[in-house]
């Protein structure tokens, strides 16, 4: 969500007593949060204008659930507020410091389970992956890094995947199957084995229906899904979340197609 809409949501989302009295709320780290029926926390929450730090969803897509970032306290209980239906009356916790150390080890587990070597990513200063992770004051790896051997495909003429960036978050897959229609990808293989697949009959993205103006060309959070031919447009300093946290910006996905970050 980019950040005029997040701010126009936050001021929205400031209620008045007279509306709140008809309307069900949940509370938001003490903030009266509105909701409607069949909405999820994130739902409600990103409508208030309130951040809830994640990479797996994107409100385009069906809730995944997956990358568990967005792991959020109510009443006592730990859930991923993307896929959890907003109760009525119910506290929730999204900033103490359990559940910031929670979220930490889980972003430290992403960036050591992959080759995410930030000062020579080409989606530095653009990578949701890095901007929660500054915004969740994750300031080591401190797990060992796996170090994967995995490739890179730069078959296709104008995009290339490097999968050692791939988190696994699947908005590649979602966009491809629900907005182009393709099924271009998929995840194949279970636990630490899972990893990002191409469904064309070589398995490289060059030999599929991919075209760089699909949707699945311009969701993913991190460096993994890049256009060739413009490597490093724009300067360290002056990209996406130099100036500004994550918390204020909003989803790099929601800026991809219409501007290089
Ligand atoms: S390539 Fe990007 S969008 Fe696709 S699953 Fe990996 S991280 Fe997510
Ligand atoms: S954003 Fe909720 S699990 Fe990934």
């Amino acid at each position: 969500m980019p950040a005029h809409i997040l701010e126009q949501n936050r001021e929205q989302g400031t209620m008045n007593p007279v509306t709140m009295k008809d309307k069900k709320t949940f509370k938001l780290d003490g903030k009266a949060i509105e909701f409607e029926d069949g909405d999820t926390i994130m739902d409600a929450a990103l409508r208030a204008g309130e951040y809830i730090p994640h990479l797996c969803h994107n409100p385009e897509f069906t809730p995944h659930g997956s990358c568990r970032v967005c792991i959020v306290n109510v009443d006592c209980k730990q859930v991923s507020a993307c896929t959890q239906p907003a109760i009525e009356n119910s506290e929730v916790d999204n900033s103490s410091d359990e559940i910031m150390a929670n979220r930490r080890a889980l972003l430290q587990m992403l960036f050591v389970e992959g080759n995410h070597i930030c000062p020579g990513c080409e989606k530095s200063g653009a990578c949701q992956l890095q901007a929660v992770a500054y915004y969740c004051n994750m300031l080591s790896s401190h797990f060992t890094h796996f170090f994967p051997q995995r490739s890179v495909d730069a078959s296709h003429p104008d995009t290339a995947i490097d999968f050692n960036r791939c988190i696994l978050c699947e908005l590649c897959v979602r966009a491809s199957r629900d907005v182009d229609h393709k099924n271009i990808f998929a995840i194949d293989g279970r636990g630490i084995n899972s990893h990002l697949v191409i469904n064309s009959s070589s398995g490289k993205l060059g030999d599929s229906a991919f075209t760089a103006s699909d949707k699945a060309a311009h969701v993913c959070p991190v460096g993994a899904i890049l256009p060739k031919h413009k490597g490093y447009e724009k300067p360290i300093g002056e990209r996406l979340y130099d100036k500004q946290p994550v918390s204020i910006v909003g989803d790099v996905a929601a800026y991809e197609q219409d501007e290089d970050c």
